[in-house]
């Protein structure tokens, strides 16, 4: 059971209680906070949780038809089934509790789980810290939604399931598109009212397939057939000369008010927000923006908790809303890859600008660069909009303000694309389409699937302007204004999508999608983490400014003071050396470091002279120690331009005591030491380049070592594995172009953790492989610098 003591943590000016999240600044204060109904609370859900953690596991690989019961059934066999949680939209996982830990073990140690044809996996729950999430009222919380999904999709296989569950997690619930209906219902009917023939239609998120929960309602008023029945009630009136029209209905009223196909966009908005504040109930906040490209009425649905925009001149949004739910029913991977990168952009805040204005891309303009980016692939994932309109029958013809807006309106008319890639492959193809592109110099056109030189767009208003002044017949349409990314819409030509971005949101774009694209390459990307660390989809979705996972949390590695795990005579030399133990200990470490990279691992190394031990360091408690080292066989050093560099006399000192009456020592060649020069110690640090793979397959050469008995090498693993490496570099092929990276080694802890910790710093992976190698050195560095201890004889 957890105690406060956990939560509760001393800070400078107090206290912190970490469950509750609050600071005190006394020890009667957190007395009275400890005993308080808040904590006590969440002690108890805490204590709760903790204990359904451990009663339950998570299992993935159902199916959407599998029912808990089903589930519940299953499970029955390792132990009594206390609960089934089925993810909300049901389909891909569960969490099934037990009665009895000892089941949990059951569940866990069967090899294969089989149901209805189903492999099940069943892992165990991860462990979470909990911790109180405080509430927003009415705010959806995107960060948070995130930290919760964050844990989620790392249990899942693949990138591809990662991006299914996404739209899954995201995608209006069926609860809230059956309460927008509703509302749209009522919005109609109040508005028919006074705006007979009327017709309100949702175009936009919510209805085109990429909806998130709590996205906004677009609504599109369309006043034309109104227009129609107020010209037919006028003339009725000036013949008849009463307030009734032809069909009998009353025209008096707001209509009798105002001519609509005289009045302004605003005077009609401004009505349209009178209707909505004194007519229809829940709507709050109603306020006219006229000034917006499309001018727009918006309102706020306090029981739907909903941000709501009426518009009455936008039949082209309602035209390309289809369009979109079009492509989504051609083609099932568009979805998966839109709500993925409308996350990743926002994360990285580059869409989706704050009350619709600003220099953002907005979701409309992201979407299409995604449908942009699949009429190009090879072969090709979406038909361009021009092949579309090839596909449509006469009955679908469709022209909307001189634009030409024609494509089948069922899916079954398209045929299926012959691209087969997966959602990851996409993923990735998207960035690294765009991280290359072209912006400055080429117009994107989804129509025609392709870009367009920009020049052809140069001085094209005037041209336009002078010829349709002389002939009226030509089209009156202008030019897109150009940007610096230049992104047509695929029916109104005239309108740049991306028209708002700015050179830097630009820039800020290209320069997320090439570090999206590196990431891709990695194996983190692409391959589940063994260890439950961030992989996949998660790294993308981390928040600019903050370096993504594959940097912050793995660049370092770490190899912790083992005493216990060092031969005897390495333990007197430390022993002997007293408050010098950890400069000593730290300089083997370097030592064998070196070896690994170099002997085991074929790195060719350099060493470098930037480091300096630091004041702070737990160096300086031996900072007068006199270096008095020489180079020996086991740390194979590469021939130094100096010997006597205090960089090399702190790498070096493997295999001699640190004693300030060194005079006496010689180097294996029998010359006499030179004295190393007194004062602050330098840190090595390396240069090194990698010209192989040698962490790809090591587990699969180093089993046809040990099997094949004619070539198991000798003696101890460190042999082993440079063997497995010369088999690698003999077979494998180099890397294209090498890779370098620096290797800074520090000490750092004082006595009860000291350790020495490798930053290890790309600086040359045009080939994007540095993640894997810093993932498998992760692991086997650690394990080969304490064998290569371990097997010190102590020859000092
Ligand atoms: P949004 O950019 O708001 O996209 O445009 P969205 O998919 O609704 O995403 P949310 O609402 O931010 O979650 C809304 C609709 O407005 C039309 C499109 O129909 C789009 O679906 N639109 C937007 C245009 O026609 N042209 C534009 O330049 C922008």
């Amino acid at each position: 059971m957890e105690t406060d003591g956990d939560t509760i943590k001393n800070t400078p000016t107090g206290f912190r209680c970490t469950l509750c999240n609050v600071s005190l600044p006394n020890q009667p204060s957190l007395d009275q906070h400890v005993k308080g109904r808040k904590h006590q609370t969440l002690s108890s859900v805490r204590a709760t949780r903790k204990i359904q953690e451990e009663h339950s596991v998570f299992v993935s690989g159902i199916k959407p038809d599998v029912s808990q019961t089903e589930i519940s059934e299953y499970f029955q066999q390792f132990g009594q089934v206390s609960e089934v949680i089925l993810d909300k939209n049901k389909g891909v996982y569960a969490i099934v509790q037990f009665d009895e830990t000892h089941s949990v073990k059951a569940a866990l140690s069967c090899v294969e789980h089989q149901m209805k044809g189903l492999k099940l996996s069943v892992k165990p729950r991860e462990k979470k810290d909990f911790k109180l999430i405080p509430k927003k009222k009415n705010i959806p919380d995107y960060q948070q939604f995130l930290d919760y999904l964050k844990p989620q999709l790392c249990q899942l296989m693949s990138v591809d399931e990662q991006m299914r569950y996404v739209v899954e997690q995201c995608q209006l619930g069926e609860h809230e598109t059956e309460a927008r209906g509703l509302l749209v219902q009522l919005l109609q009917e109040v508005f028919v009212e006074f705006f007979p023939d009327s017709q309100i239609l949702p175009f936009g998120s919510s209805v085109n397939t990429f909806s998130i929960q709590s996205c906004d309602l677009d609504l599109f008023l369309d006043l034309e057939n109104t227009k129609v029945f107020q010209a037919q009630a006028k003339s009725a009136t000036e013949t008849v000369g009463e307030g009734t029209s032809d069909d009998g209905r009353s025209e008096d009223s707001i209509l009798s008010d105002i001519d609509l196909t005289a009045a302004s966009p605003a005077e009609i908005l401004d009505l349209v927000a009178t209707i909505l504040r004194r007519c229809v109930p829940g709507v709050h906040k109603v306020h006219v923006v006229s000034n917006a490209r499309v001018p727009v009425v918006k309102f706020h649905h306090s029981e739907l908790k909903l941000q709501g925009d009426i518009t009455i001149n936008n039949r082209l949004a309602v035209r390309n809303t289809h369009f979109l739910q079009l492509c989504s029913g051609v083609e099932d991977r568009l979805r998966p890859l839109v709500y993925t990168i409308r996350h990743w952009a926002k994360q990285k805040q580059l869409a989706g600008n704050p009350s619709g204005a600003g220099t953002l891309l907005n979701n409309y303009a992201l979407t299409l660069l995604i449908i942009f980016f699949l009429q190009n692939c090879d072969p090709p994932v979406l038909l361009t909009v021009a092949q579309f309109k090839e596909l449509a029958c006469e009955e679908e013809e469709c022209v909307i303000e001189g634009w030409d807006c024609t494509f089948p309106s069922q899916p079954v008319s398209v045929p299926l694309s012959k691209n087969t890639q997966d959602l990851c492959t996409l993923l990735a193809g998207f960035f690294s389409f765009y991280s290359q592109f072209d912006f400055a110099s080429s117009v994107i056109s989804v129509r025609d699937g392709r870009t367009l030189p920009i020049t052809d767009f140069l001085g094209q208003n005037e041209e336009k302007k002078a010829m349709h002044e002389t002939q009226p017949t030509t089209s009156p349409h202008h030019s897109p204004k150009l940007g610096p990314l230049n992104l047509l819409d695929p029916f109104e030509l005239s309108h740049n999508v991306a028209g708002n971005l700015n050179v830097r949101s630009v820039l800020s774009f290209q320069r997320e999608c090439q570090e999206a694209e590196k990431y891709c390459r990695s194996l983190q990307y692409k391959r589940k983490s063994a260890k439950g660390r961030s992989w996949g989809l998660v790294c993308l979705f981390t928040p600019s400014g903050e370096t993504p996972c594959a940097k912050t949390e793995q660049l370092t590695i770490s190899i912790p003071f083992k005493v216990e795990s060092l031969p005897p005579s390495l333990q007197d030399q430390l022993r002997a050396t007293g408050d010098g133990f950890r400069l000593l200990w730290f300089q083997k470490v370097c030592c064998a470091v070196e070896g690994v990279l170099q002997r085991v691992l074929r790195c060719h190394l350099t060493p470098s002279t930037d480091g300096v031990f630091s004041e702070n360091s737990a160096m300086d408690a031996v900072k007068n120690v006199v270096f008095n080292v020489s180079v020996n066989d086991s740390c194979e050093m590469p021939e130094p331009q100096n010997d006597a560099s205090p960089q090399r006399a702190a790498l070096v000192g493997s295999k001699r005591s640190l004693s300030p009456s060194g005079d006496e020592s010689t180097s294996p060649q029998g010359k006499k030491p030179r004295r190393a020069k007194r004062g602050k110690p330098k840190v090595p640090q390396w240069n090194c380049v990698q010209k192989h793979m040698v962490w790809a397959g090591r587990r699969k050469v180093r089993r046809e070592l040990i099997k094949d008995t004619d070539s198991r090498p000798e003696g101890s693993c460190v042999e082993l594995e440079s063997q497995v490496t010369a088999h690698i570099v003999e077979k494998e092929m180099e890397i294209k172009e090498p890779l370098e990276f620096r290797v800074e080694p520090q000490m750092v802890g004082g006595t009860e953790s000291s350790r020495a910790e490798l930053k290890l710093v790309p600086t040359n992976d045009k080939t994007g492989v540095f993640h894997d190698f810093f993932h498998f050195l992760q692991t086997f560095l650690p394990k080969m610098v304490e064998t290569m201890l371990a097997e010190e004889r102590g020859e000092a």
